[in-house]
């Protein structure tokens, strides 16, 4: 298994003056495997915890339960940070933001390669060309600053600064959702490209149904910091077995705003199909006839 997370929750303290603390609770015993080299997409509504999933498996933050990445227990104070950065690496929405402005493009993804103490000077720039060309911009772009590329251009090199130490698992969390349709398409093209050619595992979280459908083998559905169906891609959209997922993919869906979760079925408040048994909590369980497929709904 390249990615292994084990009943993984968290909860936010958020400060409150006077040294008060409250605390948020936001994922929910999520637990998930990837095998080497899949897609698995993220769905789910803003505030549903996407994010804050990619950060504990990136190990930024604090969480309870367990992570492994390539057998490697993956936390923020795990001893093996330096062997786990090089085998996840993210890639974040606002093209660029991540960027060094006041350093070149050649400077910028030579230096990961750098912290590593990896290959000679000769060698690490040969790895900026290649790494370039394979998110198709051309080694010119070397002595470029961030503040000359278009947004495009941007979210390639953050794309190649995420390739430059060869991960295993790369998160990409909404990083098509700020460029227009076009770019949008072409950037999703070169994942499913890189995809084909190195093999990588790519979490690929993000709120356009159509971009989780073209790129991802399966497909994760979250609602309120918990998995509500996972399954291949193709069983979740033509035959979604969660209602939230059915709302979800329905066109215009008039989904309500979130309502806390008291008890039951956290779904429940806006779902169309409740009962009385949606007071016990359902669990995620199998889909009857398909396998690998699985929802958390007692209907
Ligand atoms: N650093 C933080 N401190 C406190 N609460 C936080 C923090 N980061 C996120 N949250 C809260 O945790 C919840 C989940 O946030 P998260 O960013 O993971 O959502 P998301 O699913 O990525 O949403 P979006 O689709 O809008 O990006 C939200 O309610 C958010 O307000
Ligand atoms: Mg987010």
């Amino acid at each position: 298994m390249l990615l292994e997370v084990h009943n993984v929750s968290n909860t936010y303290k958020i400060y409150r003056g006077f040294g008060k603390k409250e605390g948020k609770p936001v994922l929910d015993r999520v637990t998930f495997d990837m095998s080497r080299g899949e897609i698995l997409g993220i769905l789910g509504e803003s505030g549903c915890g996407k994010t804050t999933l990619g950060k504990c498996i990136l190990g930024l933050i604090e969480y309870d339960g367990s992570i492994r990445i390539d057998n490697l227990r993956q936390g923020f104070l795990s001893k093996q940070r330096r062997e786990l950065s090089r085998k996840v690496q993210a890639v974040f929405q606002d093209p660029g933001g991540s960027l060094n402005p006041a350093r070149s493009i050649g400077w910028i993804l030579e230096e990961p390669l750098k912290i590593h103490r990896l290959g000679s000077k000769q060698e690490r720039i040969k790895k900026v060309d290649e790494t370039l060309d394979l998110v198709g911009l051309e080694s010119s772009y070397k002595t470029r600053a961030v503040q000359e590329l278009s947004g495009g251009q941007r979210q390639r090199v953050s794309i190649a600064c995420a390739l430059m130490l060869e991960p295993k698992l790369i998160i990409a969390d909404e990083a098509v959702s700020s460029l227009d349709v076009s770019l949008g398409a072409q950037i999703l093209n070169l994942f499913q490209d890189l995809h084909q050619r190195i093999k990588m595992g790519l979490l690929f979280i993000s709120h356009n149904l159509k971009a989780v459908y073209h790129l991802c083998g399966r497909i994760a559905v979250m609602y309120q910091g918990q998995i509500v169906e996972i399954g291949p891609a193709e069983a979740v959209y033509t035959a979604p077995a969660h209602p939230y997922t059915r709302l979800l993919l329905e066109p215009l869906a008039g989904l309500k705003p979130v309502t806390p979760w008291r008890e039951g079925c956290r779904f429940a408040p806006q779902c169309p199909q409740k009962s009385q048994i949606c007071i016990t909590p359902p669990e995620l369980s199998p889909v009857p006839s398909e396998p690998s497929h699985f929802a958390r709904c007692w209907n």
